[in-house]
């Protein structure tokens, strides 16, 4: 993974906590914003969307995934940025002390997509202090994946 420069990944970021003012998040009050990069320069966004049923709620970064994949993407994938936090007056997440990182479910969703590809994205987190970068594969070390259905 090489990573996004510093301007790029900042660009993503705020992509993704733009995307966080869509969230449906009324039960835990946590707005999630993700958004993908591709290598065509298009970015795909998407928030979290809950359920009064708690454990149907879904995370920003799988939306984000089915979103991309639903246009017919398939690999491609640069990098993600993750923004989270409690809304402010405008729904924006607040950025917290330390960065979102996907959780489990969703590091495994966004290796299906990278490895299509063959790609290593970098993941973006965002805290108050500024942004860390960190490769999906360092996230999700031996992946299961495609590959394995051979
Ligand atoms: N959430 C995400 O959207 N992405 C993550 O990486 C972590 C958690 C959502 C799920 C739920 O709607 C809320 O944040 C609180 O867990």
């Amino acid at each position: 993974m090489s990573g996004l420069d510093a301007a790029d990944a900042a660009t993503l970021a705020m992509a993704a906590r733009e995307a966080a003012r869509t969230a449906y998040a009324p039960y835990s009050r946590f707005h999630v914003g993700a958004a993908l990069l591709f290598a065509d320069g298009a970015v795909v966004a998407a928030a979290n969307v809950e359920n009064a049923s708690y454990g149907l709620s879904l995370c920003a970064e799988a939306n984000a995934v089915a979103k991309a994949m639903g246009e017919g993407r398939r690999g491609g994938l640069l990098a993600v940025a993750i923004a989270g936090g409690r809304p402010d007056r405008a729904g924006s997440p607040a950025f917290g002390p330390d960065p979102v990182m996907p959780c489990g479910r969703c590091r495994q969703m966004l290796h299906e997509i990278a490895a299509l590809g063959g790609t290593d994205p970098a993941v973006i987190g965002v805290a108050a202090g500024g942004l860390t970068q960190v490769a999906l594969s360092a996230l999700l070390p031996h992946a299961f994946g495609p590959a394995n259905l051979v």
